[in-house]
């Protein structure tokens, strides 16, 4: 089997991204004086959680901004968080607020994500984002995309150029990266399919996809052989599995990773495709957030509009 894919490098797109969010922060703060915030909250301990939180932290700082963690405890009850998000939503110094997913049983995820200010909503988890996302949204300034399918968007534009009249198919329907992504993709005029657990005929389903975007959380669940020959492919798994001689583990992606690159034009690794992208977005959510707030005081719209369209 002869490796014929481009490996898209989603380390290098991120670095880049990021210094353009920087040149942004800069330029925001030479203007106005203000620097982006973001807040996050963590509730529990969840190891992994905790990881994505304190990097997010540490990557809003190396692009300038600010930022604050909320660290509560696991038995938290429902009306401190709620609070704590009302206190966020009015502090005017804060322009972004993301409370970390999953949250512990007993707290009722959709009030949480519904009580963020959809302005400050950088996740765009929001039922105003969403619906926004999900109507035809493109020229409606300050709606705010979910962060991974923004950075999958990004590579395909980078790799594509128009996507407009392909078919993309996304396995995985979540609302945090398989449904977005599809109406991202649909705004891009592709004819898009959504495969989930109750999909009959996958691979079929996978060879007709010019675009595939696999969101499963499922270790090599797309082989190499059900893709189509010089499909781009786009793996947002992020897999923990043994190694083979049973010494440590390894993080991988949906997608057979060897075998598909022998049939896609393009495919993103794991890690170092999609992952890197996250973060990043969520700092642009951030700077696209402070710009449109600030200019709301102002009454400066250009600022914001400028921002909004040079990115999806
Ligand atoms: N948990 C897994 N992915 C995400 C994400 O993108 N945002 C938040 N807030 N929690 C997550």
């Amino acid at each position: 089997m002869t490796a014929t894919a481009r490996i898209i490098d989603g380390k290098r797109r991120a670095a880049q991204l990021r210094h353009d969010i920087a040149i942004g922060v800069e330029r925001l703060r030479d203007e106005t004086g203000i620097a982006p915030k973001l807040a996050a909250i963590l509730v529990g301990d969840d190891p992994a959680s905790a990881i994505y939180v304190r990097r997010k932290g540490e990557q809003a700082a190396a692009v300038g901004m600010e930022s604050e963690s909320h660290r509560l405890s696991t038995s938290i009850s429902q009306d401190d968080l709620l609070a704590l998000i009302d206190r966020l939503n009015h502090d005017a110094a804060v322009h972004g607020i993301l409370v970390q997913l999953p949250l512990p049983p007993h707290i009722d995820k959709a009030a949480v994500l519904r009580r963020i200010d959809p302005g400050k909503d950088v996740d765009g988890f929001h039922p105003v984002n969403v619906g926004l996302l999900a109507s035809d949204s493109e020229t409606v300034d300050g709606r705010i995309i979910p962060c991974t399918p923004m950075g999958c968007m990004m590579l395909l534009a980078d790799e594509l150029g128009s996507l407009e009249g392909m078919n993309a198919v996304v396995v995985g329907c979540s609302n945090i990266v398989g449904r977005p992504m599809a109406q991202l993709l649909l705004q891009a005029r592709c004819t898009v399919s959504i495969a989930h657990i109750h999909t009959r005929d996958l691979p079929e389903l996978v060879a007709s996809a010019d675009i595939l975007v696999s969101a499963a959380g499922a270790p090599g669940l797309i082989k190499g052989s059900w893709i189509k020959p010089g499909a781009v492919v786009i793996d947002v798994g992020i897999n923990r599995v043994p190694n083979a001689d049973g010494d440590g583990s390894r993080i991988v992606g949906d997608v057979c990773f060897d075998e598909a690159t022998a049939r896609a034009s393009a495919i993103t690794p794991v890690p170092g495709g999609v992952g890197p992208m996250t973060i990043a977005c969520l700092l642009e959510n951030t700077l696209r957030a402070a710009i449109a707030m600030t200019a709301e005081r102002r009454h400066d719209t250009d600022m914001a509009s400028d921002r909004q369209s040079q990115f999806a």
